[in-house]
């Protein structure tokens, strides 16, 4: 028997650097897009300080926290929780290495590669695990629930019964329901 794969969730961050660069920010998602992902949700955020320290407390004590911080806070971000098959894996792969030069040289037609600007002004941000990505979407995402996401939506996306909006910027499951409401 056949068992249909389960889309996987990631919590994806389009930094400071980026956003202030709106070509890129489109060539980013254009990739992203070409890339098979869907966006299930999509905000435009700028972070305080305390949100952006406790956003990377692994990094707590670390010399180039304070850096980290400044920066993250420095202008606003895009936060969006992305599907797909293996979307963590896929979308670090697509990112590319943390260390600018590692990335310049190793990867060059990672998102890193191409536009990153030093070790910590990279671009984009990518969760490394199932626990990150769940944590993450609480502190960016708060009213996402992704146990109900994956009960009601996850199948409607996996057989690519959605829609896009690209005002907000997001997927939408086309469920009969709402069908009935358009009409
Ligand atoms: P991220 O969490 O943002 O996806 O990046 P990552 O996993 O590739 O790297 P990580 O080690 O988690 O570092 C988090 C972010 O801290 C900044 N950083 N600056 N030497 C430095 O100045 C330095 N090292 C790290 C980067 O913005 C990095 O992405
Ligand atoms: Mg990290």
């Amino acid at each position: 028997m056949l068992i249909a794969k389960t889309l996987q969730l990631t919590l994806a961050i389009l930094k400071p650097d980026v956003v202030k660069h709106p070509y890129i920010v489109q060539e980013i998602r254009e990739l992203i897009l070409a890339n098979k992902f869907y966006f299930v949700k999509s905000k435009l955020m700028h972070l305080t300080k305390l949100q952006a320290a406790e956003f990377y407390k692994e990094h707590d004590g670390k010399f180039f926290q304070g850096r980290l911080i400044n920066f993250m806070t420095s202008g606003p971000i895009w936060a969006h929780i992305l599907a797909r098959e293996n979307a963590i894996e896929e979308w670090r792969a697509m990112i590319g290495p943390t260390k600018v030069l590692k990335a310049f040289y190793e990867a060059p037609e990672s998102i890193r590669g191409r536009h990153g600007l030093t070790d910590t002004r990279n671009c984009t941000h990518g969760a490394d695990s199932e626990k990150s990505a769940r944590r993450e979407f609480q502190l960016l995402f708060s009213d996402f629930i992704s146990d109900q996401w994956y009960e009601e939506d996850e199948e409607y996306f996996r057989k690519g019964l959605v829609t896009f909006d690209s005002v907000t910027f997001q997927h939408m499951p086309v469920k009969n329901n709402s069908k009935h409401i358009l009409r």
